[in-house]
């Protein structure tokens, strides 16, 4: 009688199966379309070239890393040079981020983000982003939808959606005679 007793790797899956050091062909019912249509996705680099810092107010900057128009996405890192505020807004999407350097918080939450922690916001919540840190703070943001930002007195401002951070970062481009990165956009 065969043998049915070996255990299942990694609780029952079975991946990863290749281990091989090299690049593996796959199978593909759909690779003309796959050949026409498929971009395997984007690389943005460190230097400024590739994407530089985008002033944002007197104390912050943002590095623009990509920008998806189609479902209203845009991902950066946001820096805050000395301790300070980005003024309170509401999301209209979901946010996803994660803290790279200082640390910042929310005046409305308990919590403060520090390097490689996690947070998300949800769509409807208003907040106002400060960082107590001498040093500021930079985070990693991947987010979806617009962003309104309010004055002091909860007047509304502006939105900030995709074609708002387009808009400023190719601005930026073109008054420092930077090319714009194709990378950048998904
Ligand atoms: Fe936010």
């Amino acid at each position: 009688m065969a043998s049915t007793t070996e255990k299942p790797p990694l609780g029952g899956i079975k991946a990863p199966p290749s281990g091989a050091y090299k690049i593996v062909s796959v199978p593909e019912a759909h690779s003309a379309m796959l050949d026409q249509y498929c971009v395997a996705g984007t690389y943005v680099g460190l230097s400024e070239e590739e994407s530089p810092w985008v002033p944002f107010g007197d104390n912050a900057a943002i590095r623009h890393l990509a920008f998806d128009v189609r479902n209203n996405v845009y991902a950066n890192v946001l820096w805050i040079k000395s301790p300070g505020v980005i003024g309170t807004h509401k999301h209209r999407g979901m946010v996803w981020a994660i803290g790279l350097e200082g640390s910042f918080r929310y005046l409305e939450y308990d919590w403060v983000c520090h390097p490689g922690e996690f947070i998300t916001e949800f769509p409807g919540h208003a907040h106002t982003l400060v960082t107590d840190d001498p040093n500021g703070m930079k985070a990693f943001f991947w987010m979806q939808g617009a962003n309104e930002f309010y004055d002091e007195n909860g007047n509304f401002v502006e939105t900030l959606d995709v074609w708002w951070f387009m808009s400023h970062y190719e601005s930026y481009c073109k008054e420092h005679g930077l090319e714009i990165n194709r990378q950048l956009y998904l």
